[in-house]
């Protein structure tokens, strides 16, 4: 049996810069790991099957990485063998919070391990991008500069640990990535610049608390979500500080250093009482 964590990301910052001939975007993004996350087990079996503790997500549905990645590695490696995969969900899914990207990562590291196939990260991360966008990011991190559609990452070292408060309202919006990145216009294109910035900022050691942050997705966000300003409303009135966008949403968190704990706790605190989904992580070192 195999054991393995799907953590959870942030983008500190994302920023969309074009349109790929495939359709797909260019992005020039921020990425890091925080501590929400699900467990995933991996046990021997003859059939690929999985049980998982999120009712919504079904065995075979398209929106299920996880099946999608058992039998992309089986496929691709040409493996007999299958396994029962427990998903343990704790990251709210379609939240930009690519929990569904990470236990598909997850996924094809704790399946190579169980049938032996010991495939390395660079062979697994190509996998994972036929899978969705975000997965690479997945074998690279806790942090890393993201570019391309999301196959090109660079690890980096975040100095400064930091904490966050991630609050997710939860929609249902079908083809939710799809309809923000078609939601984009001219103006929230950006040229990367401020992204590259950022990242030498946190590799000298800067605290990205403090720091104003970017996401292209910002505008079309805040439109597409309703009453997703009346969340930040909430954030700013209980004492965030400045309120990011995660991904394309909905998820918005507030930052603080990693010596707040007090400042951090008592936030998520009252945003619960006040009936939000809130969360206080850390950043993964
Ligand atoms: O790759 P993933 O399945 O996460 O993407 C979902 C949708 O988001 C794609 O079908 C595409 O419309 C859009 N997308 C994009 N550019 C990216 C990533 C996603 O246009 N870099």
């Amino acid at each position: 049996m195999i054991e393995l964590q799907a953590h959870a990301k942030i983008n500190l910052s994302l920023e969309v810069t074009g349109q790929l001939k495939d359709g797909y975007h260019s992005l020039v993004s921020l990425m890091q790991l925080v501590s929400l996350h699900d467990t995933l087990l991996f046990a021997p079996a003859g059939s690929i099957s999985m049980d998982t503790s999120d009712p919504l997500m079904t065995a075979e549905g398209d929106n299920n990485l996880v099946m999608r990645a058992a039998h992309l590695l089986r496929r691709t490696a040409g493996v007999h063998a299958g396994a029962y995969i427990t998903l343990h969900k704790r990251i709210p899914t379609a939240a930009g919070l690519g929990g569904g990207s990470s236990d598909a990562a997850a996924t094809l590291l704790g399946l190579s391990r169980l049938w032996g196939l010991d495939l390395p990260p660079d062979e697994l991360s190509k996998l994972g991008g036929m899978l969705g966008s975000d997965v690479p990011f997945f074998f690279r991190g806790p942090t890393a500069l993201v570019e391309g559609r999301g196959e090109q990452v660079t690890p980096l070292v975040l100095r400064e640990p930091f904490l966050a408060v991630l609050v997710c309202r939860p929609y249902s919006i079908p083809g939710k990535t799809k309809r923000l990145y078609a939601g984009l216009r001219p103006q929230d294109m950006l040229d990367g610049a401020f992204t590259y910035a950022l990242a030498e900022k946190l590799v000298r050691g800067e605290d990205i608390a403090t720091l104003p942050l970017r996401n292209s997705f910002e505008r079309t966000a805040f439109e597409l979500f309703p009453g997703l300003g009346d969340v930040r409303r909430c954030m700013l009135e209980a004492g965030a500080g400045n309120v990011h966008l995660s991904g394309s949403g909905p998820t918005l968190y507030t930052l603080f250093p990693a010596t707040a704990v007090d400042r951090a706790y008592s936030l998520h605190e009252k945003l619960q009482a006040g009936g939000l989904r809130s969360y206080c992580v850390t950043s993964v070192a």
